[in-house]
């Protein structure tokens, strides 16, 4: 009876939400986005606009990959909640996992303000935020009491935690931070992803390149032989040929799989916001097709021996379907949570249910890589 009332205050709240969030949004524009991000954070960290329990997904959205089990196929990508502050009200919103980070060795504040652009013509973001983060030390601080393995606070997490993991703009050595990430991590962490592709990092794109992602993959291996397990996240401008040297150092080095894709430096003839031509990484609707391009090259060069996240563009369940018909075992979202508000997550989740209603399938999984 408790339980049943607990539910429909949640249900209450999230439609009210809901309803709400078109003029919540106009509000936060009265705010510079880096503000309306933080006033996000800080609702989030309030209480405001989670649910008060976790979801109890309908089982035709359930997802096994990198032997984790998701309840959902929609996970947040990296970079909304770089610092793990808010995995437990993020993982009431419904998302299926969650990714923190990117976080650097040691602390820092990122490239000068301003560095945060929405293009609302377009449905997209422009950042060159550049790893602003609290560092590892503090991060695992806060990934510990989620975990609930020392520290006064029981926030237990019923999602898989990812943490992205990058290096800092000063003073970096790929080889040995990666590795030290790494081992930082292991004990925290459900999975593991290298950022090689944020373009906001002076020469980290390079890291791509099959002869130092060979050494920085090894590196790993030799001082970390049992990790949890480990993904590279790509840029999706990497020609062809480069996408196939990648995928090929991916699998002989064993790794897991590949997040497909992190933001573009390119800039659609089409895009229509005032920022279009400020510098830094594209995401949101202008680039899901040029993602579902490279996650579709890359699941015909793997040929199911990666797993594959599929990020870019997504804002309906029917995107999430999309990248899961072209290779994806598993999603993620970022701009669109901007755009739509914290009952995203729930309205896919519905259209997705309605489609495999519709076409009378058992598990949302069944569609992987059939539009190959
Ligand atoms: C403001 C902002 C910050 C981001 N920061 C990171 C980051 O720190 N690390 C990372 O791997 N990706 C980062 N990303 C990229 C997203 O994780 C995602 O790959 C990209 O936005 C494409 O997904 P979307 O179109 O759903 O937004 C960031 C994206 C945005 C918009």
């Amino acid at each position: 009876m408790k339980s049943k009332i607990g539910d429909r205050v949640s249900k209450l709240e999230q439609e009210v939400i809901s309803f709400c969030y078109p003029w919540i949004f106009k509000g936060f524009r009265c705010f510079s986005p880096e503000t309306g991000h933080n006033l996000a954070i800080s609702s989030l960290l309030l209480g405001f606009c989670g649910g008060r329990k976790p979801w109890q997904d309908d089982p035709r959205l359930k997802i096994n990959a990198m032997g984790l089990s998701f309840p959902n196929p929609i996970g947040l990508a990296a970079g909304f909640d770089k610092n793990a502050m808010v995995i437990s009200p993020l993982s009431r919103l419904g998302f299926g996992a969650v990714e923190v980070g990117t976080v650097t060795p040691r602390p820092q504040e990122g490239n000068p303000k301003p560095r945060l652009f929405r293009l609302i013509e377009d449905g997209a973001i422009i950042n060159r935020m550049g790893f602003n983060n609290d560092g590892i030390n503090r991060v695992i601080g806060r990934l510990a009491r989620i975990r609930n393995i020392h520290g006064p606070f029981k926030t237990k997490v019923h999602i898989p935690v990812g943490v992205n993991i990058g290096i800092n703009k000063i003073g970096a050595n790929p080889e040995k931070d990666y590795p030290y990430l790494v081992g930082m991590v292991s004990h925290y962490a459900d999975y593991i992803v290298l950022n090689l592709s944020s373009p906001n990092t002076p020469g980290l794109r390079d890291l791509q390149h099959p002869s130092r992602l060979r050494k920085i993959l090894a590196a790993i291996k030799d001082q970390h032989p049992a990790h949890p397990p480990l993904l590279v996240k790509l840029a999706p401008d990497l020609e062809e040929k480069e996408v196939e040297a990648i995928v090929e150092t991916a699998i002989d080095a064993g790794i897991t799989g590949l997040i497909l894709t992190n933001t573009t430096i390119s800039r659609p003839d089409d895009l229509q916001g005032d920022f279009r031509y400020e510098p830094g990484g594209l995401s949101g609707r202008p680039i899901r097709k040029k993602s579902t391009e490279m996650l579709a090259r890359v699941a015909r060069l793997s040929k199911g021996r990666l797993t594959l996240i599929g990020c870019g563009g997504i804002e309906t369940g029917a995107d999430v379907i999309e990248k899961i018909m072209y290779g994806a075992d598993f999603t993620q979202v970022y701009s669109a949570l901007i755009y739509k508000g914290p009952s995203l997550v729930q309205n896919m989740k519905q259209e997705i249910i309605e489609i495999l209603s519709r076409e009378n399938i058992q598990n949302i999984s069944e569609l992987k890589g059939v539009a190959l």
